[in-house]
């Protein structure tokens, strides 16, 4: 699990971070924003807007690779609605990366024009990465900076202290992500970043939590949930989550003395299995 997770924040910390991402936006001319394909809307901080303000963004559908393609799909839809340019990635198997230059360049086309006009020839574009914790803001920065070449040399006009590299023709970007908050109030938006282990399990009951995962699964009936368990022929309209979590640990062979079911065990499993996609890819939260 990323480090990043053990953040605790608190309103200094938040205020802290909040002027450090604002110091990198005046560096930068557009802003990656990273995003769980799971949970488009858990996976955001609720500030975003207000922090990087009018700067053009692109955002980035990452762990496609455990998403419903369709949902997915519907989501890139809704983002471009309000005028944003959302792409799918996967940044374990570099799915999707290739799309990033060529979006980044697309939002920025005016701006690039502008310069232009001004004067400069084949003037330098930068961007910089922000996300809350665990959506895959290292794994993106490690890809996209290892696909292309090493980092941008130490030259006049570029602030001591920032790495950058060079990820296309003309575009760089800052080698260290602004680190966001979630959104902490709202217990479903805490549930669902639960459900994908991008909060620690150890903060909420881990079969209470399964067993709400259960309701939601209970519901989208997932292919690859109800095979692997042979869930075929039981009525999962019928049954409690707790009943259903209670089938899937005996299923599994998970007792405890005196033949009782091991419903803990059978909750970590649940979650681990979800959480590595072998339920099915799955979307938690639709558009
Ligand atoms: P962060 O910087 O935003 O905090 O996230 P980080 O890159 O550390 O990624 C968090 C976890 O998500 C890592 O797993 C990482 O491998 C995984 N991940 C990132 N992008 C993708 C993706 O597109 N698809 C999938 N399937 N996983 C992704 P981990 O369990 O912390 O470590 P490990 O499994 O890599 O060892």
């Amino acid at each position: 699990m990323s480090e990043m997770q053990n953040i605790q924040w608190f309103p200094g910390h938040m205020t802290k971070t909040k002027r450090q991402i604002q110091s990198s936006l005046k560096l930068v001319d557009a802003v990656a924003e990273i995003i769980d394909a799971r949970i488009p809307v858990s996976s955001r901080n609720p500030d975003i807007n207000k922090i990087i303000q009018n700067k053009p963004r692109v955002i980035l559908l990452n762990k496609c690779d455990m998403a419903n393609q369709n949902a997915t799909k519907k989501w890139i839809e809704h983002f471009k609605n309000e005028g944003i340019t959302a792409i799918a990635v996967d940044c374990k198997s570099g799915y999707g990366l290739n799309r990033f230059a060529p979006s980044v360049n697309m939002v920025l086309s005016k701006r690039l024009e502008n310069l232009k006009a001004k004067g400069m020839v084949n003037p330098t574009l930068r961007i910089m990465i922000v996300g809350i914790p665990n959506v895959g803001k290292s794994s993106f920065i490690n890809r996209i900076a290892k696909q292309n070449r090493a980092k941008v040399e130490d030259r006049p006009g570029v602030t001591r202290g920032n790495q950058w590299y060079t990820i296309a023709k003309n575009l760089e970007m800052l080698d260290t992500p602004g680190v966001l908050w979630p959104k902490f109030d709202d217990k479903i938006v805490g549930e669902h970043l639960a459900f994908t282990g991008a909060v620690k399990d150890q903060i909420l009951d881990t079969e209470l939590l399964t067993v709400r995962l259960l309701d939601f699964l209970k519901e989208l009936r997932p292919k690859d949930f109800i095979a692997r368990f042979k869930l075929e022929n039981t009525d999962l309209n019928e049954i409690d989550s707790y009943e259903l979590l209670n089938i899937i640990g005996k299923k599994r062979g998970m007792l405890i003395s005196g033949g009782e079911i091991d419903t803990e065990r059978a909750a970590i499993m649940l979650l681990d299995e979800f959480r590595s996609a072998k339920l099915g890819r799955i979307t938690i939260e639709m558009p």
